[in-house]
């Protein structure tokens, strides 16, 4: 991918317009206090492990966009009054291979941010980005999986369209718990 991809989100009456633009150095300090929160340490698959794991983590998503199986995005928020953005979450498209008919979605919000739909519109987006860019090299679904209990993750799946399919049982001690399995296709 030549250009930096950024996507953009209108607002709602709810909640101010997103941008999502793959992550960079000068996201880190940020990203290393939103990652201070037990809620996001305990449900994302991939976190900040400490305060000097920032840089470690952006690379690694840097690493993902210039291999071009990875696909990580910080959201941003804009503030009202002021062309400054403050980050708000993550979505992530990621297990991309020409060829393979399925890849895989992953997201989380700031602590300080849930509960206006940051999660489902930046998912949107992510989506429709995804189908856009890779169905002509034969992506033809996309996968989502989170943990039974995870009630918030499904609501996410539920209001993006991601139907439910099926339960993935508990594989300790990476997955402690059983799991959904929600899909979206190219024609949802
Ligand atoms: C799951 C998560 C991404 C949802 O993000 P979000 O931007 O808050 O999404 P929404 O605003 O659409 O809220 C989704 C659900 O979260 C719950 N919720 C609402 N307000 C909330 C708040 N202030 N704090 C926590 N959860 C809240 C509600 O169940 C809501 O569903 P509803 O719209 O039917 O009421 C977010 O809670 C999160 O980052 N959790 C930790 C990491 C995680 O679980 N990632 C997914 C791994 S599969």
């Amino acid at each position: 991918m030549n250009a930096p991809v950024v996507l953009q989100v209108a607002a709602t009456p709810a909640s101010p317009a997103l941008v999502l633009r793959p992550w960079r150095l000068e996201d880190v300090a940020a990203l290393v206090v939103v990652s201070r929160d037990p809620a996001l340490r305990q449900r994302a698959s991939s976190v900040v492990d400490n305060d000097a794991d920032g840089p470690r983590w952006v690379q690694a998503q840097q690493r993902g966009w210039a291999a071009g199986d990875r696909f990580g995005f910080a959201v941003l928020e804009a503030q009202p009054g002021s062309v400054r953005v403050q980050l708000v979450g993550n979505v992530v498209l990621k297990e991309v291979t020409s060829g393979k008919p399925a890849a895989e979605v992953g997201y989380w919000t700031a602590a300080h941010a849930r509960g206006r739909g940051v999660a489902p519109r930046a998912l949107e987006a992510l989506t429709s980005w995804a189908f856009d860019t890779f169905v002509a090299g034969g992506l033809e679904r996309l996968e989502l999986l989170h943990q039974v209990d995870n009630v918030a993750s499904c609501r996410v799946a539920q209001k993006s369209r991601y139907d439910f399919d099926s339960i993935l049982p508990a594989a300790p001690p990476s997955f402690p718990r059983d799991g959904h399995l929600h899909m979206r296709r190219t024609s949802a």
